[in-house]
């Protein structure tokens, strides 16, 4: 399996638009690399490959990535579609970008596309270009011989669906076993809090793809000295999972979809050293994994 983080940022991306955080500013200067949304390809086969959500900055993380290069036809591409672990936009818009592509499917969970549907009509745009198979992520199913396993996390609505009456699961993670290597990658990006059994998912897995949104919970209000600005947000924080982790020393472990104002993002801060010593990992942008 090859797995490639195309981007690891929370929404808003690194810097966001409108912050002036110390570190959104260091970013902007060039001191700290800059970074794009959360999402994430993976390969079992090495020829068809899945985009695990859909970011708003999809068309330049494409374009950086040769793995996901277009060809040899004119209008061939390796990319055969998406699966969402939530209908959050930052996850969500990059569907956009793919409109008019032929034969692309999204699998997500039932809820996710009810909201796409009654909430935020993505899936009429959509099909309006170039119609979509949308089908329900069941709890088991094999793509690009890759076995995905759903492992449901929360019922943390989007926003613009916080009235939906729909059932959940709204937010889900994804095990992706290789069927040949018998490597498995979890990757879960959104957690609110610590779901039952996910004991079980970390410590049968390779590598995990974890939810680092934020390092602390008061980080929102310090760093963009907003009162209201508290807010785990439906993330549980770095301080909270670090200890958790730590109990999983054979397993690659990487914190992804960080917020614009985590510390982490600065590789000399002490909350990067207290990370290295703890043996787990920030990566950059377009980072590889293979299993
Ligand atoms: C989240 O991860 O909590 C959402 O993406 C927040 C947002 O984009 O507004
Ligand atoms: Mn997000
Ligand atoms: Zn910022």
């Amino acid at each position: 399996m090859k797995a490639v983080l195309l981007g690891t940022t929370a929404g808003g991306g690194f810097p966001q638009w409108n912050c002036a955080c110390s570190l959104c500013v260091r970013a902007r200067s060039g001191e700290l690399p800059a970074r794009s949304q959360d999402c994430l390809a993976v390969t079992g086969n090495g020829t068809d490959w899945w985009l695990v959500n859909a970011s708003p900055d999809l068309r330049t993380q494409l374009a950086a990535c040769p793995l996901l290069a277009p060809g040899p036809g004119p209008r061939d591409t390796p990319v055969r579609g998406a699966l969402f672990t939530d209908a959050e936009l930052d996850h969500a818009l990059g569907l956009l970008t793919l409109r008019g592509g032929a034969g692309l499917t999204v699998r997500a969970p039932d809820a996710v596309l009810h909201a796409l549907r009654d909430q935020f009509d993505l899936r009429t745009v959509i099909d309006g270009y170039a119609p979509l198979e949308w089908r329900s992520a069941e709890s088991s199913f094999e793509v690009a011989g890759l076995r995905v396993t759903v492992i449901p996390v929360s019922d943390k609505r989007p926003k613009y669906a916080r009235s939906s009456t729909v059932d959940g699961p709204w937010v889900v993670a994804y095990s992706f076993e290789d069927l040949a290597s018998g490597g498995v990658l979890v990757y879960a990006p959104c957690l609110a809090s610590w779901p039952d059994g996910f004991d079980e998912v970390v410590a049968g897995a390779d590598c995990l793809l974890l939810d680092g949104t934020f390092y602390a919970g008061s980080e929102m209000g310090s760093a963009t000295g907003s009162a209201s600005g508290q807010a785990f947000m439906g993330h549980l924080p770095v301080v909270e999972s670090l200890p958790l982790l730590e109990r999983f020393p054979d397993v690659r472990r990487i914190y992804t979809h960080l917020n614009n104002t985590n510390p982490l993002l600065d590789p000399s801060s002490p909350e990067s050293a207290s990370l290295r010593a703890a043996g787990v990992e920030v990566v950059a942008d377009g980072t590889v994994v293979e299993l």
